[in-house]
């Protein structure tokens, strides 16, 4: 950010913000200190969803609404002190006198919540089953509800909305509603106990990559955003979810071939002296690599990915891969993909003259990606910018950021029982 921004974060007045992020499979939510992630929790669904190879948005629904207010409990146990709740049971065995919740605003929150089964009852026996003095301390801790509205999963997004505007009526709090994807790109911005990363100069690039979004994005300032290039057809991370369950692996794809793509370096790349012949067993393309645009495109890469198996098989008379096969493929994807992003968002570079790159989304937890980022921005002088490791994947300290910007920027946020309060809804194809 901006040094002004900064100096405007000093200790007196540091904003406290209480983030919510249900836009995928990740229950995520984090109580941010200014840019330092005070509390920041991420209950993943990924086990449930490896059973279907993808996520299926009313499972996620059902799990977000299950989840929550647990999720919520740690933060709260983290900052306040206040008994962690598993289930709605241990909520409702808690004395419930006095109330923190009057029955107009309990009526109000079963309105809001109706449509999320029984999402109400939880929330509600949670914050009554808390002491009135742990109730005022929260309330008098947090100056913004800041909520993903989108991009993502609509009735994912949903509950996390109707969730924030039940405690933003509760602690009678502004909500902040912020784009999923400039939380990714603010991600870099989170303060940690390692020294802070150096100041981003602009104009900068944003190299966006999820399992939704494939994404170069030119950076006048903060919040001046225009997408410069982007995927044709399928993201980076789902062509690594696919080609994942090709090999078999489980979902999510992208730390499983990242893992086998790793030995097949540690075999042939790192150990200059080897001559083996599997080391290029299989050929991928490089779709897009040599087009004048901006943009990528990667379910040719996920298709040569099958026929490359079937061929394979054919020639071999195989029923499967070995396990050395699949690691030469795995490898092979991966230098594919490494080749297409930095070959683009090198154009990128050149042709808006950045002075920083900034890159945010899951698959920027590859360690081979982010040490190709590392290479091509030290040969050409510019700032490289990457989220800590758990940052990111999906978590709400990102969206706790943007929530953050804005609010040291005036941004006055929706104020409830107004009519811009209530009309706030998901925007799954919600852009930048
Ligand atoms: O940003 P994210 O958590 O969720 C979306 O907004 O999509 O990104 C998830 C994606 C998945 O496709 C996952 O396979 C990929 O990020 N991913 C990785 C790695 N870790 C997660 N891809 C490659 N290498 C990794 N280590
Ligand atoms: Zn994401």
């Amino acid at each position: 950010m901006s040094s002004d921004g900064n100096n405007n974060l000093n200790k007196g007045s540091t904003p406290r913000i209480l983030a919510i992020e249900t836009s995928c499979d990740e229950t995520a939510i984090a109580y941010m200190q200014g840019l330092h992630a005070a509390s920041h929790h991420v209950h993943t669904q990924a086990a449930l969803h490896a059973e279907f190879g993808g996520v299926f948005p009313n499972l996620a629904k059902r799990e977000h609404v299950k989840n929550l207010v647990p999720v919520l409990s740690l933060v709260f146990h983290d900052i306040f002190n206040i008994p962690v709740v598993h289930n709605s049971k241990e909520a409702h065995s808690t004395p419930d006198i006095p109330k923190n919740i009057n029955p107009e605003v309990e009526a109000e929150i079963r309105e809001i919540l109706g449509r999320e089964q029984g999402l109400d009852e939880l929330l509600l026996s949670y914050i009554n089953s808390i002491s009135h003095e742990d109730f005022e301390s929260v309330q008098n801790s947090i100056d913004a509800i800041a909520v993903t509205f989108g991009p993502g999963l609509e009735p994912a997004l949903w509950v996390g909305i109707s969730f924030a505007k039940a405690l933003a009526i509760i602690f009678n709090k502004p909500l902040l509603p912020i784009n999923h994807m400039e939380g990714h790109i603010a991600s870099v911005l989170a303060e940690s106990t390692t020294p802070h990363q150096s100041e981003i100069q602009f104009p900068a690039i944003a190299l966006l990559i999820s399992g939704g979004h494939t994404e170069l994005v030119h950076i006048e300032s903060w919040h001046q955003y225009a997408i410069i290039g982007a995927t044709v057809d399928d993201a980076v991370g789902e062509a690594y979810d696919k080609a994942a369950r090709q090999l078999g692996l489980p979902y999510p794809g992208g730390p499983e071939i990242s893992k086998l793509a790793e030995i097949w370096r540690s075999k042939h790349i790192s150990n200059n002296t080897d001559t083996a012949t599997s080391k290029y067993l299989f050929n991928l393309p490089r779709p897009m690599i040599h087009s004048k645009d901006l943009n990528f495109s990667f379910s040719g890469l996920k298709t040569a990915v099958l026929y490359a198996i079937r061929d394979h098989l054919k020639a071999q008379g195989q029923q499967e891969l070995s396990s050395d096969e699949k690691i030469s493929l795995a490898g092979e994807f991966e230098e594919a993909v490494i080749d297409v992003l930095v070959a683009k968002t090198k154009k990128a570079l050149n042709e808006y003259g950045a002075k920083s790159l900034i890159i945010g989304g899951g698959v920027i937890a590859n360690t081979a990606i982010r040490k190709a980022f590392e290479t091509l921005t030290t040969e050409h002088h510019v700032s490289l910018h990457v989220p800590e490791k758990n940052l990111s994947t999906d978590n709400a300290a990102m969206i706790g950021i943007v929530g953050i910007l804005q609010y040291i920027q005036g941004v006055q946020g929706r104020i409830p029982h107004t009519q811009a309060f209530n009309d706030l809804h998901a925007e799954g194809n919600l852009s930048l």
